[in-house]
């Protein structure tokens, strides 16, 4: 360290001796925001509405486990082998069926790229187009997988702004214009259009058009993000971007929301130059994603009614959604929120004056955990949201976990009435002991 460093803190250096030798993009990677209340949070007697873990029921794991024994031996000398980096071409053929339930009839397996999750899919995407202070344009609230995987290439995420019909378009062109006159590199927008992670928004089927039209005219790349499409409660779906363009949108989706998280299998489709880049920085990241895992899923979509089950799923999300919603109406009349067409989030904006962080230890200390919305930030702001999710917990405890969190919100608005303040300081997210995102 030169003398002219700012000397880090005693505790800093008590807890790693390496302070100070970390790449620059290093320092902008965050503790989770939950992370330090997971332990308790995770006990069995605290409902927790924080994870987005799907809730695997129906997922034949008897049936399925038989099979793979067999093709672990059948294709052992393949299955235990280095793979190719662009993915499995049985799988990247697979995935086409899944893909044309939203419109997309053209893609051809060459252009599909299999990556260990869309966190490795976003990784990816950023590591081939962004170079640090580069824009990203994000919707806000903004999936927190997707803010630590821009924030470790030191990109700059800028807001777009949501309402219940999703991304607005306005503020899309609007923003590109603003940054593009600050000097701004903008690569991409990032946009999770179905069912949104946090805010449970969709967005409307005539939007879609003119987010492509204004797109294509700045010349912005599309990164449409995509792993609940398939989970609409009444079994709708809408027609993804990259189904009305296939030069300006990089679409992703994952087998996580609707088989199962445990395989790490997503995948991407992107225009033949992106592509290529994507297979090389795969090669470079993680030279292939596993074959077994790829097998995995294939095994289970060539013997199962794969169509049946995501059906199954979305019924009992439903199923889930609307008891998470009728205890809100009862226990929270005077919050607000959008109740999701599908998905796995409620987005619940508490009263004014109350702070969703700083009110976090005490649910969990009345036995239930919600992700508090300045996860979903990078700036402090969405103190005065919450996400609830309802994919996990059975509806019992859904409707028990409401009750609690009612109990505490009540308190918080009391204690708030009194004294002006729920009594808690205010923290700085500049802080590096902030607990800034990393949920999913
Ligand atoms: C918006 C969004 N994208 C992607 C994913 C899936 O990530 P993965 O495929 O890495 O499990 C999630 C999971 O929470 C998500 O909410």
């Amino acid at each position: 360290m030169s003398e002219t460093d700012t000397p880090p803190s005693s505790k800093v250096i008590r807890n790693d001796p390496w302070y100070g030798s970390y790449a620059a993009r290093a320092e902008a990677m965050r503790a989770s925001e939950i992370r330090a209340l997971f332990a308790v949070a995770s006990r069995p007697e605290v409902v927790s509405l924080a994870g987005g873990m799907p809730y695997l029921e129906y997922m034949p794991f008897k049936e399925l486990s038989e099979l793979i024994a067999k093709m672990m031996v059948d294709k052992g000398d393949v299955a235990w082998q280095y793979g190719s980096a662009q993915g499995d071409p049985h799988l990247r053929e697979d995935v086409l069926q899944i893909m044309e339930l939203e419109g997309i009839t053209d893609a051809q397996p060459d252009d599909v790229v299999i990556t260990n999750g869309s966190q490795n899919a976003l990784d990816l995407i950023t590591r081939i187009m962004c170079d640090p202070g580069d824009v990203v344009l994000s919707e806000a609230p903004n999936y927190v997988g997707a803010l630590g995987a821009f924030q470790s290439f030191q990109v700059e995420v800028v807001n777009v702004m949501l309402d219940e019909n999703g991304l607005i378009p306005e503020s899309f062109e609007q923003t590109i214009v603003e940054q593009r006159k600050l000097g701004k590199k903008v690569k991409f927008l990032y946009t999770v259009p179905n069912f949104h992670n946090p805010a449970g928004v969709t967005l409307s089927v005539e939007r879609r058009p003119r987010i492509l039209e204004i797109a294509r005219k700045y010349h912005v790349l599309i990164v449409e993000d995509n792993p609940y499409g398939l989970l609409g409660f009444n079994g709708q779906t809408y027609p993804a971007m990259r189904s009305m363009d296939n030069q300006n949108v990089v679409y992703m989706s994952s087998f996580s929301k609707i088989i199962a998280p445990g395989m790490r299998i997503a995948w991407m489709i992107a225009p033949p130059g992106i592509r290529q880049k994507l297979v090389l920085a795969n090669e470079a990241s993680v030279l292939c994603p596993p074959n077994m895992s790829q097998f995995t899923i294939a095994t289970y979509l060539d013997n199962f009614d794969w169509k049946k089950q995501i059906n199954d799923y979305r019924g009992m999300y439903k199923e889930r959604c609307d008891t998470m919603d009728a205890a809100l109406h009862e226990y929270l009349p005077y919050c607000s929120w959008h109740k999701p067409k599908g998905g796995f989030y409620i987005w619940l904006k508490i009263p004014e004056g109350l702070d969703s962080r700083a009110m976090l230890p005490r649910a969990v200390t009345a036995k239930v955990a919600y992700v508090a919305g300045t996860g979903f930030y990078t700036n402090g702001e969405g103190r005065d949201h919450m996400r609830l999710s309802f994919c996990y917990p059975t509806p019992d405890r859904i409707h028990e976990g409401v009750r609690r969190l009612a109990g505490v919100i009540d308190a918080e608005r009391e204690t708030t009435e009194l004294f002006g303040t729920s009594g808690v300081p205010d923290s700085d997210p500049r802080d590096p002991e902030y607990p800034g995102p990393q949920v999913r």
